[in-house]
């Protein structure tokens, strides 16, 4: 049985507890957070658990074999650089880190110490994200043209991070994971509009080899809740909208084709497709159930996960590259 710590146990951590509790190969023996009243929830939620505001104690204790780091984002590298010191298996939130040199850090050090670090790029655990990738690898949408995809909603502000490296993690994630490739630049734009050090709504472009392209937008300032992305290709158009309880993807077979051969100018020289929508079937698990057995199961395997702290680190270079084009007006960065 592989004895679990989680650190932070504000809005995700308890669900990485009741996830890692719901599992037969796992067992929480020890949770850390400031806050006595969080403590106290977890303890009458789960008689027998040890709590402490120290979250040292559960790197000293002998007996855990992995922590998972829930805090924020600008404790990760410290939390994380004392856990793998400590010897201990490390999953921790997205982003790994607050910088490329801790993101890099936290690598070696896994790597030195032969540990498994993970970071929670949750979304590449949903069924939805693997269909899709399963479509795009088939082929079936054609030459992937561009990606759009938008996070809005109202809230939740953060306090140590602006929008892009709250939210953006999740759409770079699942682009690089889709598209399999890192981008060459970065150019995004932004604005404060409630925190004047904090911007608050930000757009990306992301700019691939061979003319791909791909826009994350993200708004903690929208009155809608708006998590979709689109897809689209030479031959077909994919739309994911996860705010959608179960009819998550759509492939539409539109696309758009300047026919070989037309007789003379005055014909127009396109022509539209207009095709059957398909809804394929998506199975509905809670993919942070999934990220947790991944996380067990590369421990238990020796296997490198799929989220490994070099994906962590990958998903840093671009939210860099990001902060670096908000810092200088807006231009485009080259990714280091
Ligand atoms: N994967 C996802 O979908 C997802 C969703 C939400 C949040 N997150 C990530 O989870 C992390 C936490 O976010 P949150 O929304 O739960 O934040 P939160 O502010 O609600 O909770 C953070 C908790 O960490 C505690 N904490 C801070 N420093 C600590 C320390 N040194 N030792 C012990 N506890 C400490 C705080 O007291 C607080 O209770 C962030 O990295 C965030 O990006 C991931």
């Amino acid at each position: 049985m592989l004895k679990v710590g989680v650190i932070g146990c504000g809005y995700w951590g308890p669900n990485l507890i009741r996830n890692f509790s719901q599992l037969s190969s796992t067992v929480v023996k020890r949770v850390s957070d400031l806050d006595q009243a969080r403590l106290k929830r977890m303890a009458e939620l789960y008689p027998g658990i040890e709590t402490t505001t120290d979250y040292r104690t559960i790197i000293d204790d002998p007996d855990v074999d992995a922590v998972a780091i829930a805090t924020p984002v600008h404790t990760h590298h410290g939390i994380a650089l004392d856990a793998l010191n400590g010897g201990k298996h490390v999953l921790v939130e997205k982003p790994i880190a607050a910088s490329i040199e801790e993101a890099e850090e936290l690598v070696r050090l896994a790597g030195e110490r032969r540990l498994k670090l993970m970071v929670g790029h949750t979304f590449l655990f949903t069924s939805a994200v693997r269909k899709m990738k399963e479509i795009i690898d088939s082929g079936e949408l054609g030459e992937i043209y561009y990606i759009n995809s938008q996070r809005l909603n109202l809230g939740l502000f953060q306090q140590d991070i602006n929008v892009v490296w709250d939210l953006a993690p999740h759409d770079i994630s699942i682009i690089l994971y889709l598209l399999g490739q890192m981008p060459r630049c970065v150019t995004a734009v932004g604005a404060s509009h409630i925190n004047p050090a904090v911007e608050d709504i930000a757009i990306l472009t992301m700019e691939f080899s061979d003319n791909l392209i791909a826009f994350v937008q993200n708004s903690w300032l929208d009155p809608d809740k708006v998590r979709k992305m689109t897809v689209v290709g030479s031959r077909k158009m994919m739309v994911y909208d996860d705010v959608q309880p179960t009819e998550k993807i759509r492939i539409y077979d539109k696309r758009v084709e300047k026919p070989k051969y037309y007789d003379t100018f005055a014909e127009f020289p396109y022509s539209y497709k207009y095709g059957d929508i398909l809804i394929p079937k998506i199975n509905g698990a809670e993919p942070l159930h999934a990220q947790v057995c991944h996380f067990v199961d590369c421990i238990l395997n020796d296997v490198e996960p799929i989220t490994s702290g070099k994906n962590g680190l990958d998903v840093v270079k671009v939210l860099d590259a990001a902060q670096r084009s908000l810092d200088r007006g807006n231009n485009k960065i080259r990714l280091r």
